[in-house]
């Protein structure tokens, strides 16, 4: 079995990419740090490659589909997980940024698919892809417009890709993460004082996730164990979706910095 995982040189896709290799899947980890990712494939075995991407370049991930169906001669699993945001209010958001973040948390997964997905149908053995979402697909802080519109559209990616691909038995799904203290999750709320602990409060299994918690989601979902599930979006969230109101709007203060 051959898998790509995007934004696999640390955080969630890291952890995603170390359990399908533990599942005796050969994987390929994208992203754009070089030194990083080839430490991570060294780390991981024969079995990983490390392919370095821009993924917001639609020549990249041309060149990074055709290697990997180089490396396997099939793909069986596509994580769509590599993801950024850019913090400040619609009254100042620079058009180039909203753009930037469209092409790497929206537009690289639509590719992703479509270059995928055809190989899939070509090899007529179905497949799986996971979409990495996040609850800000479904609910907003301030500040987060470039998040909250192309979280949104990939959950909307992943239904409607769903329903193209079903009949080649290939299954699309989506996890939507709380709150896991990787990388991208501790620079969002270092800029906002008490945020982490405030996510913690109204989380009510109490705590942060761990990514391993979360890989193992992915595991699932690309295993036949999930066989007869898609284009669904599961909250792997500590319960935190089901408290309304989830979080109090900040004091202006608190965000004030994003215009920055
Ligand atoms: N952590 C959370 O609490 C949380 C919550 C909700 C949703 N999520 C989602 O989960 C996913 C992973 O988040 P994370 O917390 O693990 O983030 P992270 O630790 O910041 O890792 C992001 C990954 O994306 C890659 N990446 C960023 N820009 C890229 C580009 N232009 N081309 C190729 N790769 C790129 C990075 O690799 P390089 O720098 O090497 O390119 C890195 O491997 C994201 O989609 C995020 O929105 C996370």
């Amino acid at each position: 079995m051959g898998a790509i995982v995007t934004g696999a040189t640390r955080g969630i896709g890291l952890a995603i990419a170390q359990s399908f290799v533990s599942e005796r899947a050969s994987v390929v980890l994208a992203g754009r740090s070089i030194e990083e990712g080839r430490k991570c494939a060294d780390a991981l075995g024969p079995n990983a490659h490390f392919i370095s991407c821009d993924l917001t370049r639609k020549k990249e991930i041309e060149a990074l589909t055709a290697e990997a169906d180089r490396l396997f001669g099939r793909i069986d699993m596509l994580v769509n997980n590599a993801g950024d945001l850019h913090r400040a209010s619609v009254l100042d958001l620079p058009v180039e940024e909203y753009e930037r973040i469209h092409k790497l948390n929206l537009t690289a997964p639509f590719l992703l698919t479509q270059l995928v997905g055809r190989i899939m149908v070509r090899e007529r053995r179905g497949g799986s892809i996971i979409n990495i979402t996040s609850t800000g697909a479904a609910v907003c802080r301030p500040g987060g417009t470039t998040y909250h519109v192309t979280k949104a559209g990939l959950a909307m990616l992943t239904r409607s890709s769903a329903l193209d691909l079903g009949q080649y038995g290939i299954r699309v799904n989506a996890i939507a993460p709380g709150a896991f203290e990787t990388g991208l999750m501790l620079s969002s709320t270092s800029t906002t004082p008490g945020l982490r602990d405030q996510l913690v409060s109204t989380t009510p299994l109490g705590r942060n996730g761990q990514v391993e918690e979360l890989a193992d989601v992915a595991t699932f979902l690309a295993s036949r164990d999930s066989s007869y599930v898609t284009g669904q979006q599961l909250f792997v969230d500590g319960g935190r979706m089901m408290l309304n109101p989830g979080l109090k709007v900040p004091e202006v203060a608190d965000w004030v910095d994003f215009r920055r």
